[in-house]
């Protein structure tokens, strides 16, 4: 279901407010009651607050939920985009609202454009989205969960992203620049480039190879992993080599003009520490990640059968860089943050885009391994609540499981409908 971007140019300024109250509510409420809704919004009760309730619950920007106990709303996903998008409108982050580019497995990827038309992205994160729906042994755990906790924790994930993005940057890490973040969305610079999943051929992949490999080991000296380190978070930008003499420089697919290869890192939710108890581990993946990779797509190995964490770590007393670890806990990520969404993600098995890099691996193997995502889906209809319209009302004190498909629902139309949005020029 689409939204009508439409409706959403009428709303007025009740509206809004009767929105945010939503919003306030839902920090103590998983259904927000209605009076609580019309205290908190500020307006006097009566028509108009009414009138508002019912102009946000037919274009599904709330969700009419009957509890054991009594009545009231919840925010949808779709509202709480649109309560971000209004802030980076307002904050001037964004203008309008263009295409979608990527569905990430945790997010949705959009164009938008600032005032002065040029673009950047849009990272709305939606932290669970595929493993709530594949993860059969985590099924307990989902039925539990709460509205507030998936948009807690894909808020926890953007500050997370936007926090490490900005203190990669400002140490002079290829990564987009970040411009804003708020709720579970962040807007960063677009990079006009193809994922390496993309790039069919490469002239020189030893170079190439060994550029990875030490961005890695420099992640490291200055403190991190990234933790998902993959041909699906890799941009690869063409650079024209312009050199005085005519000549290609060392890294340059001499054959064709001189063109240089050159790497942006993106989707940072997974980022650990040096000094975290898995840090081995998830160093080492992700540094195989890229030798499966080449090896697979470029026929490529290295000679060194390196890097590895115990190189990393000693590189890392040698000649340290700034500890960013240390940093992004001081500037507005704690380490109670970390944990928290570190368990989250453990809890619903986010694996990010390796485990889909490995699962592609097997694909080539046998095209019959599929995903078993179609089983799921027969899994919940076996449950009764196929087609059910969105935004009908539900009984959430009665039935958990209905209210957790509900939201699976929300995800999903919220992100068809983000294509229909345009923010509105009058805010
Ligand atoms: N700043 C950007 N510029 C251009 N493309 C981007 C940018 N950020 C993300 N993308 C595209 O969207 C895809 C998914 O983004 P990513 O941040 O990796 O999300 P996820 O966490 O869901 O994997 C990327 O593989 C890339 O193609
Ligand atoms: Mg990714």
């Amino acid at each position: 279901m689409k939204l009508d971007a439409k409706a959403m140019r009428y709303f007025t300024a009740e509206d809004f407010r009767v929105l945010a109250a939503v919003e306030a509510g839902s920090r103590n409420h998983e259904v927000v009651p209605t009076p609580l809704i019309v205290q908190l919004s500020g307006l006097r009760g009566g028509s108009g607050v009414h009138r508002s309730i019912s102009n946000l619950a037919k274009t599904n920007l709330i969700a009419k939920v009957k509890n054991a106990k009594y009545d009231g709303y919840r925010l949808t996903y779709g509202g709480l985009d649109y309560l971000a998008l209004n802030t980076h409108q307002k904050q001037k982050s964004i203008y309008s609202v263009g295409n979608q580019v990527g569905v990430g497995k945790e997010s949705d990827i959009i164009v938008v454009a600032a005032s002065d038309g040029s673009q950047r992205i849009l990272k709305i994160h939606r932290l669970g989205r595929i493993s709530f729906r594949t993860v059969k042994t985590n099924r307990d755990y989902l039925r539990n969960r709460s509205t507030g906790s998936w948009m807690y924790m894909s808020r926890l994930a953007a500050i997370k992203e936007f926090t490490f993005m900005k203190a990669l940057r400002e140490n002079g890490f290829p990564v987009p620049e970040p411009i804003a973040q708020n709720r579970h969305t962040i807007v960063m610079s677009l990079i006009d480039a193809f994922p390496l999943r993309q790039i069919a051929k490469v002239g020189n992949p030893a170079v190439l190879y060994a550029e990875l490999m030490a961005m890695i080991m420099k992640l490291a000296r200055y403190g991190l992993i990234h933790g998902d380190f993959n041909e699906f978070n890799i941009l690869i930008k063409e650079e024209t080599i312009t050199n005085e003499k005519g000549k290609a420089a060392e890294n340059a697919e001499s054959s064709d003009e001189d063109i240089r290869l050159v790497p942006i890192l993106i989707d940072f939710p997974q980022m650990v520490s040096v000094d975290h108890v898995n840090a081995e581990m998830y160093f080492d993946r992700d540094v195989n990640c890229i030798k499966r990779y080449f090896k697979r797509r470029y026929g490529f190995t290295s000679d060194d059968p390196g890097p590895f964490f115990v190189d990393a770590k000693k590189q890392l007393r040698k000649n340290p860089g700034k500890r960013l670890d240390v940093e992004v806990e001081a500037s507005g990520f704690s380490r109670k943050m970390a944990r928290e969404l570190e368990k989250y993600m453990k809890d619903v098995g986010v694996d990010g885009d390796a485990g889909s890099a490995e699962r592609s691996d097997l694909d080539d193997d046998n095209e019959n391994d599929d995903y078993d995502e179609d089983e799921d889906d027969e899994e919940e209809e076996d449950e009764g609540e196929g087609d059910e319209a969105q935004g009908e009302e539900q009984s959430f004190g009665d039935s958990k499981d209905q209210h957790a498909d509900s939201i699976d629902r929300d995800i999903e139309s919220s992100s068809q409908r983000i294509n229909g949005l345009k923010v509105s020029d009058s805010g």
